[in-house]
């Protein structure tokens, strides 16, 4: 058997259907640009029909990136097919990944078609394909609670059509290991032409077993897993990449393959994607975690001490730890900052956004001593966050918090360039902020999560704030950073209610 494991990358896709996860195109590039580095082979690049934005991203994904393929999502009817079609053709490799269920449920409750029809759909959905790429994927959504029988009939009819990759998804997060197991590798002995597709797997962490469920299909014939960067992914997330690369290479003498993924890259790839995104890590997530390297008991620190390999089966460097490398300094010049920007994958499209982002490392460099590789991508971040649909935009503000006294927030920011000021008391000099700022606002949000993180260690690094505000059933992320955590909130609430007034809508490609 092939001893190569394909790793299909879908952060862009199923990782931005999070609540809240969505991404501009730039910030998609960024993160395009970072799975190329951590050599992912497929990057699943968005649902090309589900907004012109999103066809937008893929393309401009498509343009750049050499050395993954990319992909756009598609459901079985013309016009999807067509839109992904249209987004991946600047590709130097690019993938249609064609979809519809197959389980009795959602043929007869949600697509309202006869296991006929379905079958007869996802033919011609991949006949269509091929005439845009000869790199053709099929899925059997919610293949877990489909009949087997079925899915072996779809199946040989879709790789007679020309199929490549056949794609088995536990969608709604139900199997277990034994039984994902088996799954796989009935199908592969049942259905014809088995051995001309590669097998893919695509589990979702609904009881906590989509990394366990996608090993078990791997060791039973799976060749290509499909997963996301920190596990994030549609409700509890899907099947985390960092998870299945290291296991699968740790323990190499049970999988007997592995992939092609550059695992230095994996916690830059993580920190990026959690700072876009404003989803942050759990400190003990595994691979990626604050504290997945840590060792606080005394036996066990005096045991890594002697000999690391008593406590630690993996090497934190191997995966990219402790590449929070000291970047730049208050007297690095422009020239330094641009080059530093480059090796981190970042790409300023104008002179007058360099120019900004510069303005502002300056401003940083003046508060903080020492400057991270993060502290720059959150820079950048937040230079992006302003740009891009800046109705709202914070001048000044300035809060008193003292023991006994109700704090109080007074801001200054522009709205739609006009300048407004706004006064608050709170609870905390936070609340008092985001009370001052809905008085004039008047938004109506509902504030959903309120969280800050450290991006560096220390108590002179920057906090980054992720604000989660909703309404009229739109949820929206906002962030933003600062060494001071109240404006950084002040930013980040700022950012929310920038999102929440742009008008983007996006189809969700399972309804
Ligand atoms: O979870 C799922 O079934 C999907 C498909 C579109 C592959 O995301
Ligand atoms: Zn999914």
């Amino acid at each position: 058997m092939n001893d190569r494991l394909y790793i299909f990358d879908t952060t862009l896709r199923d990782g931005e259907q999070s609540p809240g996860a969505s991404m501009t195109k730039d910030e998609k590039l960024r993160i395009a640009r970072q799975l190329e580095k951590l050599g992912v082979d497929v990057i699943e690049a968005g649902f090309a029909a589900a907004s012109p934005g999103d066809a937008d991203a893929i393309r401009a994904i498509a343009e750049t990136i050499t050395n993954s393929t990319v992909c756009s999502l598609a459901r079985a009817n013309e016009r999807d097919i067509r839109a992904a079609g249209e987004a991946i053709r600047p590709a130097k490799r690019g993938r249609i990944h064609t979809f519809i269920a197959t389980s009795p449920i959602h043929m007869e409750k949600k697509l309202r078609m006869t296991p006929d029809q379905v079958v007869e759909a996802a033919v011609m959905a991949v006949k269509l394909a091929l005439e845009y790429t000869d790199d053709v994927e099929f899925s059997a959504e919610d293949a877990v609670r489909s009949d087997i029988d079925f899915l072996v009939r779809v199946f040989d009819a879709v790789i007679e059509a020309g199929a490549k990759t056949i794609n088995v998804p536990d969608t709604v997060g139900y199997s277990i290991p034994a039984l994902w197991g088996e799954r796989m590798k009935e199908l592969i002995a049942r259905v014809k032409n088995a051995d001309k597709v590669v097998w893919s797997t695509h589990c979702h962490n609904d009881l906590g077993m989509a990394v366990a469920n996608s090993l078990a299909a791997v060791m039973n014939g799976a060749r290509q897993v499909e997963c996301t960067i920190n596990g994030l992914g549609e409700r509890a997330g899907n099947a985390s990449l960092e998870e299945i690369v290291m296991a699968v290479r740790t323990r190499r003498d049970v999988f007997n393959c592995d992939s092609r993924i550059d695992a230095t890259q994996i916690v830059p790839a993580s920190k990026l994607v959690s700072t876009i995104t404003g989803y942050p890590v759990q400190p003990n997530k595994a691979i990626v975690g604050a504290n997945a390297f840590a060792h606080e008991s005394g036996i066990h620190q005096d045991g890594v001490l002697k000999h690391r390999e008593t406590y630690e089966i993996m090497r934190a460097e191997d995966v990219g730890w402790h590449a929070n490398r000291l970047s730049l300094g208050k007297l690095s010049g422009r020239a330094a900052f641009k080059s530093k920007l480059g090796e981190l994958g970042i790409v300023l499209d104008t002179e007058e956004a360099l120019n900004a982002a510069f303005a502002r490392f300056k401003d940083l460099a003046d508060k903080k001593r020492e400057i991270f590789d993060e502290d720059l991508q959150a820079l950048v971040s937040d230079e992006g966050y302003a740009a891009e649909h800046e109705r709202f935009k914070l001048v000044s503000m300035k809060v008193c918090s003292e023991t006994g006294e109700v704090p109080h927030a007074s801001l200054v920011f522009t709205d739609d360039g006009s300048e407004k000021r706004a006064d608050g008391n709170g609870s905390g000099p936070v609340d008092a902020a985001f009370k001052a700022l809905e008085s004039v606002v008047g938004s109506g949000a509902d504030l959903l999560l309120y969280s800050v993180n450290n991006i560096t260690s220390g108590t002179d690094s920057q906090g980054e704030v992720t604000v989660r505000l909703a309404k009229d059933g739109r949820v929206v992320n906002g962030q933003g950073a600062d060494t001071d955590i109240v404006v950084a909130s002040a930013k980040a609430y700022l950012h929310a209610l920038n999102k929440l007034d742009s008008k983007l809508e996006r189809a969700h490609p399972q309804v």
